[in-house]
């Protein structure tokens, strides 16, 4: 059985997850990644967010948004979906927002149904790196869009030790296993000081 090793601590962490400066951290990149997405798709109809946490991207699309996008967020842990439920409830009225307990790497959903697909800092924690990709292009429409952000970076080539010594920490390896999962046109975009990056990729 595949062994989701920090989805206990997450779960643990729930209910103070966006407060401290961690949650400003977090807030930050997601509203950088939240910016990135709606430059290359500027009205996305489905939005999936896989690891969502306390569905902070989602909850700042639905701002950022005209329309009534379907929004939704997956995460591993039921803590973590209990808190993005609650505060949703204070969600621009008219968006669409739901949020689901599952793993990346078997994301409960069919092929091809969204036109975003957005994860934000929760790739480095996922059990099966490759595995969670293949999802997250299976569940992407023809002609949408993927995006990646998490401490990704030439420079974190010397973490790839011990226990995370299989984690696609760099570009290289990162755009390999992208270009595995069957996406193209990856781009990496600077987000967040020099080691949180974004990539984008389409199907
Ligand atoms: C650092 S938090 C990021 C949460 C949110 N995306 C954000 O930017 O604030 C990482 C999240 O990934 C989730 N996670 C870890 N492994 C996962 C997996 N295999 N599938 C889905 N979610 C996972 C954790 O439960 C946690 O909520």
């Amino acid at each position: 059985m595949t062994r989701h090793r920090d989805v206990q601590d997450f779960h643990d962490r729930a209910p103070g997850y966006e407060a401290g400066y961690r949650g400003r951290l977090h807030a930050d990149i997601v509203a950088r990644t939240a910016q990135l997405a709606l430059a290359r798709c500027p009205a996305p109809r489905r939005v999936l967010d896989v690891g969502c946490g306390t569905g902070m991207l989602l909850r700042e699309l639905a701002r950022r948004f005209g329309g009534s996008p379907q929004l939704v967020g997956v995460d591993a842990a039921a803590a973590m979906i209990e808190q993005a439920r609650a505060l949703a409830a204070n969600r621009r009225p008219g968006a669409r927002l739901a949020f689901v307990r599952g793993v990346a790497e078997r994301l409960p959903f069919g092929n091809g149904a969204f036109d975003l697909v957005a994860t934000t800092t929760s790739f480095d924690h996922w059990a099966d790196q490759r595995g969670g990709l293949a999802e997250c292009r299976r569940v992407l429409a023809p002609g949408g869009l993927f995006v990646l952000a998490d401490v990704c970076s030439p420079w974190l080539a010397p973490t790839l030790v011990g226990t995370r010594r299989d984690r696609a920490r760099t570009p290289l390896r990162a755009t390999r296993l992208l270009a595995a999962a069957g996406f193209r046109s990856v781009e990496w975009h600077r987000l967040y000081a020099v080691i949180i990056t974004a990539a984008t990729a389409t199907t």
